[in-house]
């Protein structure tokens, strides 16, 4: 049994939740409805997915769901934010059209999908043996096929919606692979550097979001939160105003908020790779699921729903740009 967080702390970290949320607490506020889809059109509409790359038949199920979805919004998709383990065991170029071009379909998912590399994009410790060859293809497809929906400018990037010349929403995408035959020395330096400069920049965008495939706090049963990636970027999480931090990795769906840190932390790892089991905490929202997130956002506000491979909305919320939350 959990304890939802009591109304003084929850007023503490800067959230405002409904009273069903301080009598219930996340975990059963389970929505057995449809997600939203009419939202009119304003504002812009993402989907985030994680962990598909196996091309097996749970990916294929939570494309056609994610597309079928896409179809029901009132307004076409901007992009969708692949967050990582695009392409599990050896890659291959046949692959690209197979699992990629093929698997999501252009009929409502014909937006550019921006995409980080995971871990399962480097191997060799884990299921090929082609080492950082295998991230280098991919961001070679990208180099050389232009017109192709798969964006991958490079290993770490910035990119503004719906245009930098009046963006609503950075994302920073960021390259959470710091275990050895990964990045390089030089690499992890150059990103330091890199995240710095422009979290110190800043934006003209109202919003700012960072996407890397490795969940800095995680309800996962296994793995938990990680060491490396606090270390890492913890302290620019709490000092920069970052609306939303999305990874993947752990193999569910996952909202938490946690004190101190800025972003609303989502994980969502269930494109298609086998689920994984969760240790559910005071801190969110998680379930052990396919399925994928929308987001849309406005000036005013981003909504975020996580959806499940069978078309149900688990969980809901919004987000002000003062940072509070409110469960739906
Ligand atoms: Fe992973």
């Amino acid at each position: 049994m959990n304890t939802p967080l009591t109304r003084r702390e929850a007023l503490k970290t800067g959230l405002i939740f409904s009273s069903a949320f301080l009598t219930a607490g996340w975990q059963s506020r389970a929505h057995a409805a449809g997600p939203r889809t009419d939202f009119g059109k304003k504002g812009l509409h993402f989907l985030a997915v994680g962990d598909y790359g196996t091309g097996k038949d749970a990916q294929k199920k939570v494309a056609a769901r994610m597309n079928e979805f896409a179809g029901k919004l009132d307004a076409p998709l901007t992009s969708v934010l692949a967050l990582g383990d695009n392409f599990y065991n050896k890659l291959d170029e046949a692959r690209f059209e197979r699992d990629f071009e093929k698997m999501y379909s252009k009929e409502h998912l014909g937006c550019p999908f921006y995409a980080c590399l995971g871990n399962h994009d480097y191997g060799p410790k884990y299921d090929s043996k082609q080492g950082p060859a295998k991230a280098d293809m991919q961001l070679e497809y990208a180099r050389k096929n232009p017109t192709s929906r798969w964006k991958m400018p490079a290993k770490w990037y910035a990119v503004e919606f719906p245009n930098p010349a009046t963006p609503l929403v950075k994302i920073i995408y960021l390259d959470g692979n710091f275990f050895e035959g990964a990045m390089t020395p030089q690499e992890k330096l150059d990103q330091k550097r890199w995240l710095e400069a422009e979290l110190k920049t800043g934006s003209r965008a109202k919003w700012t979001w960072v996407v890397s495939h490795y969940p800095m706090f995680s309800d996962d049963k296994k793995r938990q939160d990680s060491k490396t990636i606090i270390k890492n970027w913890g302290a620019q999480f709490q000092a920069n105003p970052i609306s939303l931090y999305l990874s993947g990795h752990d193999h569910n769906l996952q909202h938490l908020q946690v004190k101190d840190y800025q972003p609303s932390f989502l994980v969502s790892g269930g494109g298609g790779a086998s689920t994984y089991e969760l240790t559910p905490s005071e801190r969110g929202f998680s379930k052990q699921v396919f399925g994928f997130n929308h987001i849309h956002v406005t000036d005013e506000r981003i909504t975020v729903q996580l959806v499940d491979v069978d078309g149900n909305c688990m969980h809901a919320f919004e987000r002000e740009h003062s940072g509070k939350v409110r469960v739906l």
